[in-house]
């Protein structure tokens, strides 16, 4: 058998997509469409939930019109921030569950608790006082499905994919979150002129959490998850559905079955394990949980939940709703380019160009929020505003989640997302609650900070991930030293130093077929000199 470290010809430098390890196959197009789905639910809750706070049926409900505007600013507050809150206690959980389980029940189970929370959403009644009780508690418990869900789909996604398609198909996640956003947009047109439409806001995406539910049914489980629970038939089995050669799949079998006995050699993993010094641990938490901090940190939900209401000021309430649409569907489109860049330009560019523009849109926000309201300050708002989500669409909307779902040993893969993802809603959750507080114009001065904080913490301590298999970012964060900031980023100098760098990593990974082949052949009680001439054939074929 080939060792696996003998791949072949693994070009890994960004810009070069490469088929050595299977490509894309229709059964991951379908693995990651069906798994995305869930990012599809989450989507249609955030775009459904913010529309709805300008539907005249849902103010009737929970009795707005006497209300004074601090009592609705402080529900708007808590309708946002429990499901936020609910996202982060539901990803610890997720993250046990799917280390002993695996990621597709954990998937199932996630569409199933967030069903019973949009239910109670959509079916709140009663009282105002009463309605409002049980749409927070519908929030919390969506919110917990949905914690899961964005904790486990983007790791089920990256695991399922080639290393050459992973950052593509992990934009899948994304893609739908927007795609959901833009149809609950579109749908809260129509729903305002039904004094009942606004149920539908919170609830219709039941209709795909059990879809997703009953799909994930006949999807396979994560080969690296089997891999790792020494699942060693289901793995050969899965992989060779997956992938479209044989040799593909049984050297990416190989590789992960070698990368598990590696792992499990340094003994179970544990969460305290995650801030220990070896395998990079330490760098790899602190940066996951950095980029999921500084993404809602750039205020994005600032706007995907407040736009309507922001929008009010300048506009009529039907007039809102279709600024909002814009926004919204300025976000899905600039979602293409991260789909198409992600893996031609790299993880690390993308995340700067993105989050340098957000951060002169704040504060062009910071200026117009300053001036005096009208009409035609509204447009240049929305402009902005659409700009703005634009620029997060192609970075930092994504980019967080792809890179954390990528960058952990399968080890540890399932607790580190864990954290990550907590991290994320829980400042969700305090963006949620605190923006509504805030002036505006201070709000968008501190969301043009963090974008800057943001940019220097990529900038300075993330290596590039583009196109190396999950089993080569070990190496990739073992040997990252601090950038310097006379680095030239957007030179050919730099391209040309990562594709070196690639050609290194690649005649680090043949020395270790040649070892790996010998002590094989050694084993099988061989010729282990022989071994290693054939082993020494193999690197001369590979480098
Ligand atoms: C973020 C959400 C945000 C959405 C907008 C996601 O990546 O996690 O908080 O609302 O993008 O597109």
């Amino acid at each position: 058998m080939r060792p696996a470290h003998a791949t072949k010809a693994l070009d890994i430098s960004v810009g070069t997509r490469v088929e050595a390890d299977g490509g894309l196959t229709p059964l991951v197009l379908l693995v990651s469409a069906v798994a995305a789905i869930g990012g599809f639910v989450f989507g249609y809750d955030i775009g459904g939930g913010g529309g709805s706070f300008a539907m005249e049926g849902f103010q009737t409900q929970f009795g707005w019109a006497n209300k004074s505007e601090a009592v609705r600013a402080d529900e708007i507050g808590w309708i946002s921030a429990l499901l936020t809150l609910g996202a982060a206690a539901g990803a610890a959980p997720s993250g046990i569950l799917s280390d002993r389980v695996g990621r597709r029940p954990c998937i199932i189970t996630s569409a199933l608790i967030f069903s019973i929370g949009a239910s109670l959403q959509a079916f709140a009644s009663g009282s105002p006082s009463a309605s409002l009780a049980q749409l927070y508690v519908g929030r919390l418990v969506g919110g917990f499905g949905v914690g899961m869900l964005s904790t486990t789909v983007p790791v089920y996604i990256a695991e399922c994919a080639p290393g050459s398609w992973r950052g593509s198909l992990s934009m899948c996640w994304q893609f739908a979150i927007v795609i959901g956003i833009v149809v609950a947009s579109l749908a809260n047109v129509p729903l305002a002129h039904w004094d009942q439409g606004w149920r539908v806001s919170y609830g219709g995406n039941v209709v795909f959490a059990l879809l997703l539910a009953l799909l994930m049914v006949w999807m396979p489980e994560s080969p690296r998850w089997l891999g790792q629970r020494g699942r060693e038939a289901a793995l050969r089995r899965t992989l060779s559905r997956l992938r479209s050669s044989t040799l593909a799949a049984e050297e990416e079998a190989t590789s992960i079955e070698a990368k598990a006995a590696e792992e499990a050699a340094g003994g179970a993993s544990s969460w305290r394990g995650l801030l220990r010094r070896p395998l990079a641990m330490r760098h790899r938490m602190l940066l996951g949980v950095a980029l999921q901090c500084w993404q809602p940190l750039a205020g994005i939900n600032a706007i995907m939940f407040f736009a309507p209401k922001i929008l009010l000021a300048y506009f009529s309430a039907e007039a809102a709703l279709w600024g909002t649409l814009g926004i919204n569907v300025a976000n899905a489109a600039a979602t293409v380019v991260a789909l198409v860049g992600v893996d031609r330009l790299g993880r690390v560019p993308l995340l700067l160009a993105s989050g340098l523009l957000m951060c002169v849109c704040h504060l062009a926000m910071v200026a117009l929020a300053l001036s005096p309201p009208s009409q035609q300050l509204g447009y240049a708002v929305v402009s902005v505003a659409s700009l703005f989500v634009a620029s997060f669409a192609f970075g930092w909307g994504p980019l967080p989640w792809t890179v954390c779902s990528e960058i952990f040993p399968t080890k540890y893969r399932s607790k580190a997302t864990a954290v990550t993802t907590a991290t994320n809603w829980l400042v969700n959750t305090a963006v949620g609650k605190v923006f509504p507080l805030l002036p505006l114009a201070t709000a968008f001065a501190i969301f043009a900070a963090a974008c800057f904080a943001a940019c220097a913490t990529v900038f300075f301590f993330q290596p590039e991930t583009a196109n190396l298999g999950m089993e080569q970012i070990d190496e990739a964060f073992e040997s990252h030293r601090v950038r310097r900031v006379s680095a030239k980023l957007w030179s050919a100098d730099r391209r040309a130093r990562i594709r070196a760098e690639g050609r290194r990593r690649m005649r680090a990974a043949a020395g270790a077929a040649v070892v790996a082949y010998a002590s094989e052949v050694r084993a099988a009680g061989g010729d282990g000199a022989a071994g290693v001439g054939k082993g020494e054939e193999k690197r001369e074929s590979i480098v």
